[in-house]
């Protein structure tokens, strides 16, 4: 039987286990994913013994996991950081479930101002997807300062976007395209909301990498606004089979029902 897993700390709380357990079973596959902490300081002797035949890396250890690899994929050598691992080779596919949930839902971003609510690592994914689909600008809008200018100086290091920064206090304008990789609005604090609604109208695209709650806040109220929106449960579900398809060397995609997943992932939610 094969052995998968998703490792961070904490991971109480991750559905990973559930996304692939129903993978396995609609494909009759023999294999096993399971949930498991790794302290800090547990890391490198963990990515150094572990048998396992694949997993995943979530928060806090998507950076620091990299000196323990023995290569990268493109895309998380660029990125910086890795959410899946296989045969000491670190992958980044959280960019491409980001894309893939635009392909769902028929989104073109080639030639589109967008803003990117957040500068963590999950907008540096983001941002990555957002290079390689010829977006026209970038507009950052972070807590911190420093940290928006050092994702804006990466973007412009790696594209000729055009980037701004400005904080969530004097942010005056969105571009019509919208995503939000802050927490804000994350379960426990369900009420939090990234920005200031004011700003958003019916032409608007709120996209939230969130996915507890499958509808967020913000989501809730741009939709009361007549703008289009969409969760982080499919680029959740994206992220996961991008994963499934290097461990396995196949697409595994084609041959799933993924309603049923979506459907799993919601009553553990
Ligand atoms: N759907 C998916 O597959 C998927 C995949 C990856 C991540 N995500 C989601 O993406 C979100 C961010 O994850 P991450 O890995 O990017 O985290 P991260 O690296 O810790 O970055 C968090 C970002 O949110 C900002 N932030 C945090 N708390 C805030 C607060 N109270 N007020 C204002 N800004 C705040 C931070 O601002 P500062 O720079 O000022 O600290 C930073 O820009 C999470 O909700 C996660 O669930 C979803």
């Amino acid at each position: 039987m094969k052995q998968f897993a998703v490792i961070g700390n904490p991971i109480a709380q991750s559905l990973s286990p559930d996304l692939h357990q129903e993978v396995y079973r609609q494909l009759r596959l023999d294999a096993f994913f399971e949930k498991i902490q790794v302290k800090t300081n547990e890391l490198h002797p963990f990515i150094n013994s572990n048998e396992l035949d694949g997993f995943n890396v979530t928060i806090p250890h998507k950076q620091s996991v990299i000196p323990a690899l023995d290569e990268l994929d493109e895309s998380a050598k660029i990125i910086g950081a890795v959410n899946c691992v296989h045969k000491g080779k670190g992958y980044n596919t959280d960019w491409l479930g980001f894309l893939k949930t635009l392909e769902i839902n028929k989104i073109e971003l080639n030639g589109k101002d967008c803003t990117i609510l957040g500068a963590g690592g999950a907008a540096k994914a983001i941002a990555y997807a957002l290079i390689t689909s010829n977006v026209k600008s970038i507009s950052i809008v972070n807590r911190s300062q420093e940290n928006a200018h050092q994702l804006s100086q990466w973007i412009q290091d790696n594209s000729d976007i055009s980037v701004t920064t400005t904080t969530p206090e004097h942010l005056s304008a969105v571009a019509d395209f919208i995503i939000n990789c802050t927490p804000l609005g994350m379960w426990p604090n369900t009420k939090s909301i990234p920005m200031d609604m004011e700003l958003i109208h019916k032409n608007h695209i709120l996209v939230d990498t969130i996915y507890n709650p499958i509808e967020t806040e913000w989501l809730k109220s741009g939709n009361a606004k007549g703008a289009k929106t969409m969760g982080g449960l499919d680029m959740f579900i994206a992220q996961g089979l991008a994963s499934a398809d290097i461990w396995f060397g196949e697409n595994l995609s084609k041959s799933l029902k993924i309603e049923k997943i979506r459907q799993v992932l919601i009553s553990r939610i």
